[in-house]
Order: structure tokens, then sequence, then C-alpha cells
């Protein structure tokens, strides 16, 4: 049945594929942003279909509280966030509100509307982890007075707003720790790693590593991301928190050397000091989400081939 879904943060990179996978489904979708990290340009193509509708707000604001009125909402997807690790630093303030007074606005509107809801927290959330693989038991290793804490403290406040709204409010809302993941509308000028490699294969210079190179990440295509989103909302147990992220680590290193087999690139690596402390790896724990019957489908070497094809098709 067609449902009235709100999509914070639907001018990014997640929540504009998420907004396209549930216009297909047929829903009326709704969205706002207020363009800090995300772009208009991915918003432009929605606003043509005549089941979306936009709002360019701070979620953080007073103003939140008014929008779509008349609308009650079904379904909340909650995103909006400032994202990039560069960003830790410029944008900090703005993590920070976005992920407290933002998110209280978010699940006040819910309680309001009697919506589902879900949040996207992130790996991060487990700091610099001493447990491999991280699981949702694990509770992480988080410096709250490090240059990373806007971001991981952030949403680490954000879950427990959600949690505590499920016990006092019976807020039907849970959480999905997201993991890496890239995919089409990620913008070339984000810093996560598979952009940042494709803008250095586009601008013709060597793929640039901060460090050796040896941190390992594991990355996610992100539909099977959104099928997990889609899973978790569905069949997610109200305050509970679900990882959702790839298989098969890599280092950044390999990574880079895959990436430059497949696009036949002829530059090579460059090796750069790190301007923030980076976290050795991290992997996601994903047997609980696998239980609801969520599964990767798509492997790295197959989702960097998608992305070769998008953002570089003349090299396909
Ligand atoms: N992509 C990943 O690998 C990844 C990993 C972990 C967690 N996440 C989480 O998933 C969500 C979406 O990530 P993404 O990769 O699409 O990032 P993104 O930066 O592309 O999207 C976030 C969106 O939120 C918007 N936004 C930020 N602050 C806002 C505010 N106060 N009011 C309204 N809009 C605001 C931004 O402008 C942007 O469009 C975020 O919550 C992020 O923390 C993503």
């Amino acid at each position: 049945m067609a449902q009235n879904i709100l999509i914070t943060g639907v001018g990014g990179f997640i929540g504009s594929n998420l907004a396209q996978m549930l216009l297909d489904e047929g829903h009326e979708v709704f969205g706002v942003d207020n363009f800090s990290t995300g772009t208009e340009e991915n918003v432009a193509h929605l606003s043509a279909h005549s089941r979306f509708a936009f709002h360019e707000i701070d979620i953080a604001s007073v103003g939140f509280r008014d929008i779509f009125q008349g609308v009650r909402f079904d379904e909340i997807y909650h995103l909006a966030c400032p994202t990039g690790v560069p960003n830790l630093v410029t944008l900090a303030e703005e993590m920070l509100h976005a992920c407290s007074f933002g998110t209280y606005n978010v699940l006040d509107r819910a309680r309001n509307d009697g919506a589902k809801v879900l949040f996207t927290s992130t790996a991060e959330m487990y700091g610099q982890p001493e447990k491999f693989p991280q699981d949702e038991t694990y509770n992480g290793n988080v410096d709250p007075l490090g240059k990373r804490s806007p971001y991981e403290e952030g949403k680490r406040f954000s879950e427990s707003i959600l949690a505590t709204y499920v016990r006092k409010y019976g807020l039907n809302a849970r959480v999905v720790r997201v993991f890496n993941t890239y995919g089409p509308g990620m913008s070339l000028n984000d810093e996560r790693v598979i952009p940042h490699f494709l803008k250095c294969i586009l601008e013709g210079r060597p793929l640039r590593i901060y460090g050796d190179g040896s941190q390992t990440r594991s990355h996610l295509f992100v539909s099977d991301l959104l099928a997990g989103l889609r899973i978790a909302m569905e069949k997610g147990t109200p305050g509970e928190a679900y990882n959702c992220g790839g298989g098969n680590p890599i280092p950044i290193r390999e990574l880079g050397e895959l990436l430059l087999e497949l696009s036949s690139h002829p530059h090579g690596i460059e090796h750069h000091e790190h301007f923030i402390e980076d976290h050795r790896g991290r992997l996601p724990g994903v047997e609980k989400i696998e239980t609801l019957g969520w599964k990767q489908t798509i492997s790295l070497e197959e989702g960097l081939q998608k992305m070769i094809a998008h953002y570089l098709p003349a090299r396909t």
C-alpha cells in the first residue's frame, strides 16, 4: 500500500537513492535537506516526480516542526547529518546540532504522526574498534574530546534519544549502523575513499592515499544498503540497532590497486600524511540483520565496475 514517507537528508548520496527507490515502489515521498553536504542536483531529478515534495530546511531549526502541515507520515527515514572527514572540523557544530536538536525534532514529529522511524547511525559510533568484527553488542571505543567526536558522539547521542523515545513513549523506531557505502550519487568532492580515487583518475593524477594504505575498510554498494534499510524498517525491533555493511575488508592500498587495474589508469599511487587520526580498520558483524533476511549481493569488484561506468564512462 502506498505510504507517506519522509526522508531527512534527501539531498545526500543515500537519501536521494532511497527517495528514487521509494518512488519506484509507488509511495508519496517527502524530503528535507539544508544542502550542507548534499546537493540541489541530487533533488532536481526527484522534483520532476508528481509524488515527490521537497522543503529546504535545517532539521535542527524550530521551523522544522511546521513542515508539510496536513500530511501524516507513516514512515520517517532520518538520515540528515553532515558527513565527510574534512567536515569533522569545518562542520563539527552542525553535526552536533543535527544529531541533537535535529533528532529531537524528527522524533517529536514521528510521535505526533505515529510514524515508524529508521535512524541511520554509523560504524563510527564504534570509534577506534578493539574488537573485530564489530557486532551490535560492542559498545565501542570513542574519545569524547577527540576531533572525530562531533560525528561519533553525535550519532551515539541520537541513538540514545531514539532508545529513550522507544522506552518512554513507545515510539516504533530502530537504528541501522551504516558502514562504508558507495554508489552513484556520491559527490566526487566527497573525501570518502572511492569517490576520492575516482576524482584522481578523472583528473589524470596518481591516487592519493593518506598514511601507508594498510588501514582496512569493507565496502557496500548502495542498492544493498537500501535493501538493508527497507528490511530493518519493516522487520527490525523497536529500540534495536542493526549493522549494515560489506564483507571482505580490503586495505586501502589494495583497493587503489584494484581500481587502477579496472580503470586502466596509468598514474599509480602516492602517499600523503593523514590530516586527522584515522581508524585502523572496521569490519561489520552483520549476522543480526541477516536474521531479518538481508544479504550482500554485489561484490566489490562488481560495484567498482558500476562506479567506473557511471563516473568514467570513457573507460568502459
Ligand atoms: N555513506 C556512508 O558510507 C555512510 C556511512 C555511515 C553512516 N552514514 C550515514 O548515512 C546518512 C546519509 O549519508 P550520506 O552518505 O548520504 O551523506 P550525505 O552527506 O551525502 O547526506 C547527508 C545529507 O544530510 C543533509 N543535512 C545535513 N545536516 C542537515 C540538517 N541540519 N538539516 C537538513 N539536512 C541536513 C546534507 O545536506 C546531506 O544532503 C548520514 O546520516 C550518515 O551519517 C553514511
